[in-house]
């Protein structure tokens, strides 16, 4: 059993588009966690303190392997050090669950597998589209239904992609937005969705960005969420006049990404900046990369 252990943890993009609860890609933009076996209790720092009780979803996560492998709720102190922006659609809930998870599984000398790791924090979370690339890294599709185990795929995304994010300084929670979505879609909308998002995996892989395109569409529930978003249409548009192959709502917002090819990833973000700027909120930009490993020991 080791005592003291640091991860780090990738920032994810659900949905992307077509995808809507299923598809998730991993992002270099990290969560750092030390988690250290102590006698007793629980501790928590890094976070504000109505996040520091057995609530934490870290410490949720911990204790749900424990039960899992039939350990005893140990000691346990947490240190979060996080570059990932709570509540902007990048997976930072789903960031502190894997991190829980994947920490207990380490301490416990790894009785888990991670398919196991991403079923109880489904559990958790409801969803697994941000969990999966969250422990694996890469772009996963994932399906969850209550009570079965999870089922996920792994698809290579190219090296020549860059996802830039724009996140702005205001919040939209995914309970939000997750009430903005509508009761029923139509067949047709369906169908829409479906083809679409059956050219992702490929459109990402080969970094065409004719595929990209089509495969970042979505009918389900950008139309209804992007009302959260100050300036959505506008930043949309802008950037795919600034030579985005697609441009979605990273999760449930109010990040947008926007999928481009390596060597356009700075002029993009200078041209970008010039739209961003004299908007009545702050936006910041982040030039990403794929992360293709997940969490992991460092
Ligand atoms: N698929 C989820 C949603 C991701 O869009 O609501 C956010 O947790």
């Amino acid at each position: 059993m080791s005592k003291k252990i640091r991860l780090k943890v990738p920032a994810t993009s659900a949905n992307l588009g077509a995808g809507f609860d299923a598809m998730g890609i991993a992002l270099d933009l990290y969560c750092y966690a030390t988690f250290k076996a102590t006698d007793g209790g629980l501790r928590i720092s890094g976070c504000p303190a109505e996040f520091r009780g057995e609530d934490n979803l870290a410490a949720r996560a911990f204790r749900a392997v424990e039960d899992v492998i039939g350990a005893g709720h140990r000691g346990v102190e947490i240190e979060i050090d996080s570059d990932i922006p709570v509540a902007r659609g990048l997976g930072s809930s789903a960031v502190m669950l894997a991190a829980g998870a994947f920490a207990a599984n380490e301490i416990y000398a790894r009785p888990l597998d991670s398919a196991k790791l991403l079923e109880i924090t489904t559990a958790i979370e409801g969803h697994p589209d941000n969990l999966a690339p969250a422990i694996y890294g890469g772009l996963c599709a994932s399906v969850a239904e209550n009570g079965k185990t999870p089922v996920s795929a792994h698809y290579p995304v190219s090296e020549n992609l860059r996802f830039v994010a724009l996140v702005p300084d205001f919040p939209v929670s995914t309970a939000q937005a997750r009430k903005a979505l509508p009761g029923e879609v139509s067949f047709k909308d369906a169908v829409f969705n479906l083809s679409r998002l059956s050219l992702l995996p490929k459109a990402l892989e080969t970094g065409d960005s004719a595929l990209i395109g089509a495969a970042l569409d979505d009918r389900l529930h950008q139309p209804c969420r992007a009302k959260l978003i100050r300036g959505y249409d506008l930043i949309r548009a802008r950037a795919l006049d600034a030579g985005a192959a697609g441009v979605v709502i990273s999760g449930s917002g109010p990040t947008i990404l926007c999928v481009l090819r390596r060597e356009e990833a700075e002029g993009f973000v200078t041209r970008m900046g010039r739209v961003l700027e004299p908007l009545e909120d702050h936006w910041v930009c982040h030039i990403l990369d794929c992360d293709r490993e997940g969490a992991r020991v460092i």
